[in-house]
């Protein structure tokens, strides 16, 4: 996956949903297009037919440790490959699992060639989640969610010293998601060594996205 990344999660804000999840996804795929940066987007499950219907890589908001069988209610990630999915979040903090189920999903996802992307919202979570190897840690403080109040910005070194931690003990690149909302505070994640971003409200609530997302293409 091209690199830094910027992961927009749609979550289930009704200006993200059906119709206009679609809109704002071709809209993420615009200003990829036009500034050449690479920017995914993760519907609800019920928007995912997006994946045929636009070029910019899209994501699951989870996934199930399972594989395909009689598991009702579940999603697996056999469904996401097949409907063109590139990856899933998993362990998101509003779709927290426990640790023995992280390690299923990605182990699953890896099977599945699906790109993993595993929140943590504690360098200690994100240690044990490195020992899975996952693609991705996404680095996210639950109470710097939907603030505006960017995490890079208001806990820079908490960040600098997550990134640190992990590329100590793993591979695994890290995201860095909470509070971002303008270009400034992509440029100021990446300087503290994150691979890219995950953001929501910033962009789905704005009241004009593509202008957002430019500016965070522009700070790249
Ligand atoms: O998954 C992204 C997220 O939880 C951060 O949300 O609204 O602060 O960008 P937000």
């Amino acid at each position: 996956m091209k690199l830094p990344l910027i992961l927009i999660n749609f979550k289930c804000y009704k200006e993200a949903t059906g119709e206009n999840a679609l809109k704002l996804a071709k809209t993420c795929e615009k200003v990829a297009n036009e500034y050449g940066v690479n920017i995914a987007v993760a519907p609800q499950f019920t928007d995912l037919y997006i994946s045929k219907k636009v070029k910019i890589p899209v994501f699951s908001q989870h996934v199930d440790g399972i594989e395909y069988g009689a598991y009702t209610g579940h999603v697996s990630p056999l469904a996401l490959k097949e409907i063109g999915v590139k990856g899933s979040l998993i362990n998101h903090s509003e779709r927290k699992l426990p640790l023995k189920e992280i390690k299923n999903c990605v182990e699953i996802t890896k099977k599945y060639k699906l790109t993993s992307v595993v929140c943590a919202d504690t360098l200690m979570r994100g240690k044990e989640i490195a020992r899975f190897n996952p693609d991705f840690i996404a680095y996210e403080d639950p109470f710097l969610i939907g603030t505006g109040q960017a995490i890079s910005k208001v806990k820079p070194d908490s960040v600098k010293n997550f990134v640190q931690a992990i590329e100590k003990i793993s591979k695994v690149k890290v995201l860095c998601g909470a509070g971002i909302t303008n270009g400034e505070d992509v440029k100021k994640a990446l300087e503290l060594g994150t691979k890219g971003v995950l953001v929501a409200s910033g962009v789905v609530k704005a009241k004009n996205p593509r202008e957002v997302l430019e500016d965070f293409a522009r700070s790249i």
